[in-house]
């Protein structure tokens, strides 16, 4: 039925979000909270911090989107609630939540995969243009993620390649704190790259020509820690290093890209997700990277790349149409593969 709606909770990093989504996509209220101001005088996330806050701030999300939406929680055809990987303690908010509505309400409970929600929200009808197909290569780039996946079809997933060290997002996080950038980092380095030459200071581009689309920044990050050392103390410097770091980035991430893309020959097109995602450098080297093969980069929207409800609701959905699901017993976990 696609008039069903279902609800979806996210939970599992430093964003409360809430949204409920009709069958066919249709996007019927959505909400999210961002923790930024609670995390920033520790210059990252700080679990505890995070689980109080989904904990204080949930219900009402919960409340305003059903609201929204003119729904009672009887009208909905299940319950979504990211259920792993991440901070174990919000995922307990987030889960718990959800199975104690779905179990008041007699709904199906869908533990979702944060990763699975990220994977497909490429997939979401109206949300890019032209409609996205299966197989595609998903580019997941976010602060705890880092990742090349060939999206086979719902629930068919392979990774292709993976950080050995940090995130691409947390690389961002890392220099930026180095240039005496507040937290998060990647969009006030992104600002300050744009002053800066790329080519003053050259930076390695770690892994850059190797086999296969795994990932390395901790060299990237130790480079710009030198350079920093070196001479940092005009904001022209500064700016150079930023754009410099930037440009090794956007580098080795089309780099990676291509090697992934080579891994998927029948792929339809490359997806990106993630807080990078917005990286106006990251997506212009990512598309000329897609471009080389006759494929389109899709980026959804940046609030749809980043945290949020909608991409859960929807992997709820499409799990649910795959048949009867009830995973009241589902434990959340902090590590969960795709
Ligand atoms: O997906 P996201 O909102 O949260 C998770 O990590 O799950 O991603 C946040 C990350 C942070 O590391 C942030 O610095 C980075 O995405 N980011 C950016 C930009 N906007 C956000 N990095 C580079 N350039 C940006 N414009
Ligand atoms: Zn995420």
């Amino acid at each position: 039925d696609d008039r069903a709606a279902v609800l979806g909770l996210e939970s599992s990093c430093d964003e409360t979000a809430a949204a409920v989504l009709r069958a066919d996509g249709t996007i019927l209220a959505e909400a999210v909270l961002s923790q930024e101001q609670e995390h920033s005088p520790y210059g990252g996330v700080v679990p505890e911090i995070a689980a109080r806050a989904h904990l204080e701030h949930l219900p009402r999300l919960v409340a305003q989107v059903m609201a929204k939406a003119g729904l009672g929680y009887g009208d909905l055809a299940g319950v979504a609630a990211t259920s792993g990987p991440g901070l174990i303690g919000g995922l307990i908010v987030g889960a718990t939540l959800g199975k104690g509505i779905a179990l008041a309400h007699g709904l199906p409970f869908v533990a979702v995969n944060h990763l699975e929600a990220h994977a497909l929200t490429a997939t979401l009808p109206g949300i890019v243009e032209g409609a996205v197909r299966f197989p595609y290569l998903l580019l997941l780039l976010s602060g705890g993620h880092c990742q090349c996946v060939a999206v086979e079809g719902v629930g068919r997933y392979r990774r292709l390649g993976t950080t050995l060290d940090d995130a691409v997002g947390e690389a961002f996080d890392k220099a930026a704190k180095l240039l005496g950038l507040p937290w998060p980092g990647g969009p006030a380095l992104e600002r300050l790259a744009r002053q800066g030459d790329p080519a003053k200071v050259p930076l390695p581009r770690p892994l850059l020509g190797r086999p296969g689309c795994d990932f390395s920044w901790s060299g990237l990050k130790t480079a710009v820690a030198h350079a920093v050392a070196r001479g940092a103390a005009t904001e022209q410097a500064r700016a150079d290093i930023a754009a410099g770091f930037q440009a090794a980035v956007a580098a080795v991430l089309a780099d990676r890209a291509a090697h992934a893309l080579a891994m998927v020959p029948e792929a339809t097109a490359m997806v990106v997700a993630g807080g990078v995602a917005a990286n106006g450098a990251v997506r212009a080297a990512l598309s000329g990277a897609a471009a080389k093969r006759g494929l389109p980069l899709v980026a959804p929207p940046v609030r749809l790349c980043t945290d949020n409800a909608v991409m859960v609701a929807w992997a709820g959905i499409e799990r649910l149409r795959l048949g009867p699901t009830d995973e009241l017993g589902h434990a959340p976990r902090p590590r969960w593969p795709l």
